[in-house]
């Protein structure tokens, strides 16, 4: 049934109150992210005159009362009369503090606005708060005489506990204004967590009043890698870089942070990524130094040595930290630490013979675990980056699952709380768009459905060991991301998405639904003047075998529903008098096919461009030996021979990705065909694990069952960053051609991701 229910009253409401009754455009017309757990709409609305008082029952609320009351004087130039009253007025917007609402869950609220009057009751000043940002996500996005707010009953609570957003400050400093904004952005969306990566290799960003160096030395670098880690040559500016928070200015920060209910979780990296620390400090390394604060992105070998005078600088490094931040997580990093220099230590050796340490990784467990224990004695809880588990975990520790789901799932089993951050959801550092001109990025393909699909709880987990999972974060690495602009371009809506992961009902998720609301939410946002990206209008593609014939076949979509596609094959710019997109465009021979979006007479995101290179290959029936990693796999095989070569960021639609494992792959040209060489596209970035193969090989057959070795090259013979591989064979006539790529193996030691399986990823073969 499709109707619209008026407010009766709010108890009438909850015993009719099914899902199915409202019909979900009607939901829809409301741009509210995250969607909240039950919504039903009423007739009028409520009008904030400026002769409207704000009612509130504690000193508390009143908080609350005044931020909604400065979020009026910023966005529309007046302020409303608060009161602490007993009890709510009419004509009135009351607050209140009422414990009843518990009983829906933890920070719960009810929102009710009838024409007479807005009443807000929070079980937790929290879900107040949470209250008012649903109040501020419903007013006009534009600067009016008297906001208006529609009538609606909302009842809401959050699914997670932990809803986090993380910030890279040390490759990229970011002031405090800066900083305040972003956490403004977490409270929009009902976000509670706000992870601070203050240190790293590249910069120490936190003011400690015992280590002027820190301040001197560790928190500038003499200069900064220009363009993409492992670009050949490698190329620096010589503009010192850097800054740092004084310990007042971050008191302001938490300061703000709490009146958001959100809490800081502060990040000081150990025992690696400690770089510009040791370049002021080098006698807390394992060599003496000397170092400088890092200039590239990446892994440093240099990393604290485990010596007491280490443990005591860090020691008094915390309790500055702890006295800062209030909150009972501090997180102390322990991801990518080489062991290389711990291994050729003398102290490190004796330290571990001494303590009956069988190896490195129990040596990073003993430095864990007594920075643990000094935490503890502070009141503290630690939480780190999965590599923690390595070597054994430190009790009572919790665990940032970031390579996948596969630290966390072993984390929530050994009974250790857990918060999911695995890079192929929740890295907004990655790739959102696959528009070339997208700003340089990481790497990656993050785009933000594949984030809304995200579920936090891995489905091999018990429902008791479910309850360690916390929630999930989205982290924002600043490499490549030098200013807030950017800052947020990368986070929202990425961001939205993830808060609607964390908050809203598990059953509630509709992709369809939030764009909707995310359209309308876009308003809000160009009102607040936030720079979020538009991916959302570009066109996305997939390209499929043309069923039948020759060739393959494009197909284009658009997430935007209220628009049409138009397109072209002779390389002109699409109008509205190009052919109109009605299904899959076939495509026969090697060209240019050129689309956009428009909506009415106007284009919405930008011009779509795909060259096809068809050669003997494309379209025919390719066997892969092995599977593909899941996450680089959706087209199967014949990604390999779809016509497209070379589209960046690299993305699990146009690439397939092997990790640790070979491309066995065999292309059945349907025919014996007579060509001369056989090229292979492969790709090469070892920030992000990707390498290229450890050899090339091609075999070609007439029956698809012996095959001939015809060529081989290896990787020596391959030039760093290569991306076609050509194995040229004379005049050569067969009905199979056999491609094996060998993966590279493990990943050495000093390079990011080292001791896992490198990644090789490739998107095309080529007969010609
Ligand atoms: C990480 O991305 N190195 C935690
Ligand atoms: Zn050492």
């Amino acid at each position: 049934m499709k109707s619209r229910i008026t407010l009766i009253s709010f108890s009438l409401i909850l015993i009719v109150m099914s899902s199915e009754v409202f019909s979900q455009e009607k939901k829809d017309t409301y741009p509210l992210i995250p969607q909240p757990v039950l919504l039903v709409s009423g007739n009028g609305n409520f009008k904030i005159t400026p002769e409207v008082s704000i009612v509130v029952n504690d000193v508390m609320s009143r908080k609350d009362a005044g931020f909604f009351n400065a979020y009026l004087l910023e966005h529309y130039g007046f302020q409303l009369k608060i009161e602490v009253l007993g009890k709510e007025k009419k004509q009135a917007i009351n607050f209140f503090r009422d414990s009843m609402n518990n009983k829906l869950g933890p920070d719960a609220y009810n929102l009710t606005i009838t024409s007479d009057k807005i009443s807000l009751r929070g079980g937790t000043q929290a879900g107040v708060f949470y209250g008012i940002q649903t109040m501020i996500q419903l007013l006009p996005a534009g600067k009016v005489a008297v906001p208006i707010l529609p009538a609606v009953h909302i009842d809401d609570y959050p699914r997670f506990s932990w809803r986090g957003m993380h910030l890279d400050v040390s490759r990229h400093f970011f002031s405090k204004e800066f900083v305040k904004k972003y956490i403004d952005y977490l409270a929009m969306y009902k976000m509670n967590t706000f992870h601070w990566h203050l240190t790293d290799d590249q910069g120490w960003r936190i003011e400690i009043r015992k280590y002027q160096k820190l301040q001197e030395i560790s928190a500038f670098r003499k200069g900064t890698l220009i363009g993409h880690y492992g670009e050949i040559p490698e190329r620096y500016d010589t503009i010192k870089y850097g800054g740092f928070y004084t310990q007042n200015e971050i008191r302001e920060i938490v300061a703000h942070a709490t009146q958001r209910h959100i809490t800081i979780v502060p990040e000081i990296e150990m025992p690696g990524h400690g770089l510009a620390a040791l370049a002021a400090y080098p006698e807390l390394s394992c060599t003496g130094g000397p170092f400088e604060v890092g200039k590239t992105w990446g892994v440093f070998q240099d990393v604290f040595c485990p010596k007491e005078e280490t443990f005591e600088f860090l020691e008094n490094v915390l309790t500055e930290v702890c006295d800062l931040f209030p909150g009972k997580y501090i997180h102390i990093g322990g991801d990518e630490c080489p062991k290389d220099r711990w291994k050729s230590c003398a102290h490190c050796q004796a330290l571990m013979k001494k303590e009956g340490l069988k190896n490195e990784h129990e040596l990073q467990s003993y430095f864990v675990q007594r920075i643990q224990k000094f935490l503890s004695t502070k009141g503290k809880k630690i939480i780190g980056w999965d590599e923690i588990l390595e070597g054994g975990l430190a009790q009572d520790a919790a665990v940032m699952s970031w390579r996948g789901n596969a630290g966390g799932i072993e984390a929530a089993k050994q009974n250790h709380d857990v918060v999911m951050t695995p890079t192929g959801s929740c890295y907004f550092d990655y790739y959102q768009s696959k528009d070339s001109k997208e700003p340089l990025a990481i790497g990656g393909y993050l785009p933000l459905e594949k984030v809304y699909q995200f579920e936090p709880y891995p489905d091999v987990l018990t429902a008791d060991e479910r309850k360690h999972i916390l929630g999930a974060q989205g982290n924002l690495w600043t490499e490549y991301i030098p200013t807030f602009s950017q800052v947020e371009y990368m986070a929202i809506p990425r961001m939205s998405a993830l808060a609607e992961v964390l908050w809203s009902p598990a059953d509630k998720r509709n992709y369809t639904s939030f764009t909707h609301r995310l359209i309308g939410h876009f308003k809000l946002l160009d009102f607040l003047k936030v720079n979020y990206s538009k991916a959302l209008f570009d066109l996305n593609y997939f390209v499929y075998p043309n069923s039948g014939s020759e060739g393959v076949a494009l197909e284009l979509m658009s997430a935007y529903e209220g628009g049409i596609i138009h397109y072209t094959d002779d390389g002109s710019e699409p109008s509205l008098h190009s052919p109109l997109y009605k299904g899959r465009i076939p495509v026969g021979q090697s060209t240019v096919i050129k689309a956009a979006l428009f909506d009415g007479q106007f284009k919405r995101g930008r011009d779509f461009s795909q060259m096809f290179k068809l050669n003997f290959a494309s379209g025919k029936e390719v066997l892969l030996k092995e599977p593909p990693h899941e996450e680089y796999s959706r087209g199967g095989g014949f990604t390999l021979v779809n016509g497209v070569t070379g589209n960046l960021p690299w993305n699990g639609s146009d690439w397939l990705g092997f990790s640790g494992k070979n491309l066995d792959a065999t292309i059945d040209l349907g025919n014996p065909v007579t060509f001369t060489k056989v090229s292979i596209d492969v790709l090469q970035d070892e920030s992000s694990w990707i390498y290229l193969p450890a050899s090339v090989e091609v075999l070609v057959s007439d029956d698809g069952v012996s095959f001939k070795p015809m060529k081989k090259v290896l990787a020596a013979e391959m030039k760093p960053g290569q991306r076609l591989i050509t194995l040229t064979l004379g005049r050569t006539t067969a009905k199979f051609v056999k491609v094996i790529a060998e993966n590279a193996g493990i990943i050495p030691s000093g390079k990011p991701g080292e001791g896992n399986p490198a990644w090789l990823l490739t998107d095309e073969i080529l007969v010609e």
